[in-house]
């Protein structure tokens, strides 16, 4: 048995208001506490999305009365930035979304990214969904305007390489990549079956997965970007983009530790020192996590707390199980349970204006 930190998530959607089938705040911070996070950044992809303090506020009333664990909550940045900074103290950050994404918060034109760049107070920071080219113009955006940029889901060979060498040369970018980069590729598309692979970025190639295994050290988190869709949408006409994670990331992560592919000093860093760091977070006080490494199990959706009810990973061996969550001093979690009630999770920019 050993003990780590409560983990840091800083990428979920949690999906109310507006989409309260796939998830809502409650079920979604419970699968946050069964997979061992006690701290999640909420996107602001919601039905409204989250782009002015009339939508932040209704979201933060839901989050505040529902959540179980710890949360912040992301504003999105839309066509104007005129009223965002004013809003930044109590947010996670702002997400940008530059390219092809569930949701209408989609910005294509790069004079509509300048007053977001210009404007987004330094000490909050600037998530951006890029890839590709997109994301070297991104880069490029964090060097024009001397200001930290965090890219999320990195998943390409050419991304980690472009962000490789951006940070060579003091560019002040940082990123994540999710577990179901490092351990899907679009082999496993025909296995899974059509809409269920579907997620942005797309599973990419075994060479792409190698490069980020190789350049781990460039990779500043690993976040879940659990993205819950029910399986009739994921079967349906359209299926949705998007992977729920909250549940399967420790367990997956664990696993590389078994198969010497990682440390758990890797994790550590990767789910808590360097979000705690880049998103500007308090440290939960009396908080930690317990896992068996040894114990030995098959990922299951039956027995998940997420309520889209299937997962990527479905019957996938594992090693290491999440055992106990201590937050704040409670114990929230035990042997498969959770022990938080609605209400116990804290919006973590209430007070500390850090
Ligand atoms: C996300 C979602 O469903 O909200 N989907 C996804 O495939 N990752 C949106 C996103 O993170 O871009
Ligand atoms: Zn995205
Ligand atoms: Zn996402």
């Amino acid at each position: 048995m050993i003990k780590l930190p409560g983990l840091i998530d800083p990428h979920v959607h949690m999906r109310e208001p507006g989409g309260e089938h796939k998830e809502d705040w409650q079920s979604g911070t419970r699968a946050a506490l069964a997979g061992g996070f006690t701290l999640v950044l909420a996107m602001p992809n919601t039905k409204p999305p989250v782009v002015d303090s009339a939508s932040f506020n209704a979201v933060l009333k839901l989050a505040e009365s529902k959540a179980l664990c710890d949360f912040a909550l992301f504003a999105g940045a839309g066509p104007d930035a005129a009223n965002l900074p004013a809003l930044a103290e109590r947010t996670a950050g702002l997400k940008m979304y530059l390219d092809q994404t569930y949701g209408p918060l989609r910005l294509d034109e790069m004079d509509l990214w300048m007053p977001h760049f210009a404007s987004w107070p330094l000490n909050r920071p600037l998530a951006i969904h890029a890839e590709s080219r997109t994301l070297a113009a991104a880069v490029l955006f964090a060097a024009l305007f001397d200001r930290p940029v965090h890219i999320c889901h990195v998943s390409k060979r050419e991304e980690i390489l472009v962000i490789k060498a951006a940070r060579e040369r003091g560019i002040p970018v940082t990123c994540e990549v999710t577990p179901h980069h490092l351990f899907l590729t679009q082999e496993d598309i025909p296995r899974m079956g059509g809409g269920f692979a579907e997620v942005r970025p797309v599973l990419a190639s075994r060479a792409d997965q190698q490069a980020l295994w190789d350049n781990l050290d460039v990779i500043d988190c690993f976040a879940s970007d659990h993205a819950p869709h029910t399986m009739e949408e994921k079967k349906g006409e359209n299926p949705p983009p998007g992977f729920p994670g909250l549940e399967t990331s420790l367990p997956l992560l664990l696993t590389a530790v078994a198969n010497r592919m990682l440390t758990i000093d890797d994790i550590v860093q990767r789910c808590y020192t360097n979000p705690l760091r880049i998103f500007n977070l308090p440290a939960q006080p009396d908080t930690w996590i317990e896992v068996d490494t040894k114990a030995k199990w098959e990922i299951r959706a039956a027995a998940m707390q997420s309520r889209c009810s299937w997962t990527p990973f479905e019957g996938y061996p594992v090693q290491g199980r999440l055992e106990r969550v201590v937050l704040r001093g409670k114990e929230v979690f035990r042997d498969g349970k959770v022990l938080a009630q609605p209400g116990y999770g804290r919006n973590i920019r209430e007070r500390s204006q850090g």
